[in-house]
């Protein structure tokens, strides 16, 4: 893992929209694995104004994100699809068809699974991965447990998750308690991985995922394995690392 640290989140957003721009010139119809949360929103607004100066085109660019709550669709405001098409896609060259979430409200999510992981693989896999990590360490929602999941499946969240998660909501009762997320194996599976976290409430995660043990009990502490992972991670997130 190359790590860099970051004065701060801005720093850290300008940083990874620099190395995702990169991969975009370098192979205009690369496969980005996207994430939602608080973390890329800057490295997408970045993204949007470079477009917007004419430095960067989307239109060959396919996407595939790596998670969808189950039971909210994509006009919901709190699911990740809206999410992506309001910070990203919306905002960009990108052909909405070339543009994947997981269908949260599939009636058979045992086939929206296979199919996710699939496509990945018809599409040539995923060029570029950007992660953000959770406060237990989860990657996607892959929640610690007892076993790396392979594929793309059904996880119940949480606690720590749903709370970290219920700012996006009205009223607590209404975060969806089940999510679909592409497993440990797909995102290993990415060619590159960038990992970006900020905030000194991250700090304890950052410390253990990439100096502790490689355990499920920390999904992401496994990224330890991956041949090509940068983490960008901003000082406060790295304060205890040095
Ligand atoms: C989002 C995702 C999650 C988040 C993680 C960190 O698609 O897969 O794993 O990356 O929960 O979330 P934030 O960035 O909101 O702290």
């Amino acid at each position: 893992v190359r790590i860099y640290q970051a004065e701060d989140e801005g720093q850290m957003s300008r940083q990874a929209a620099n190395l995702i721009s990169a991969q975009v010139i370098l192979k205009p119809d690369a496969v980005l694995g996207l994430a939602t949360g608080s973390s890329p929103i800057g490295t997408y607004r970045q993204l949007v104004e470079w477009h917007r100066k004419g430095d960067i085109d989307f239109s060959e660019v396919k996407t595939v994100n790596l998670d969808e709550y189950l039971g909210l669709d994509g006009s919901s405001p709190a699911s990740y699809r809206f999410f992506m098409n309001e910070h990203l896609f919306d905002k960009v060259n990108i052909d909405v068809n070339h543009t994947h979430v997981p269908n949260g409200m599939a009636e058979d999510i045992d086939r929206e699974c296979r199919d996710y992981d699939r496509l990945v693989q018809d599409l040539g896999g995923v060029d570029l991965q950007l992660l953000g990590l959770g406060h237990n360490g989860h990657i996607g929602f892959n929640e610690p447990g007892d076993a790396f999941e392979n594929g793309t499946h059904v996880v119940e969240l949480t606690e720590s998750t749903i709370n970290a998660n219920a700012r996006l909501f009205a009223r607590r009762e209404d975060v969806p308690r089940r999510a679909i997320t592409m497993g440990v194996g797909s995102i290993l599976r990415a060619k590159k991985i960038l990992v970006i976290v900020s905030g000194e409430d991250k700090a304890r995660a950052v410390r253990d995922a990439f100096f502790g043990p490689v355990t499920p009990q920390l999904p992401a502490s496994i990224l330890q394995l991956h041949r090509d992972v940068v983490l960008i991670a901003d000082r406060a997130a790295l304060r205890l690392c040095r």
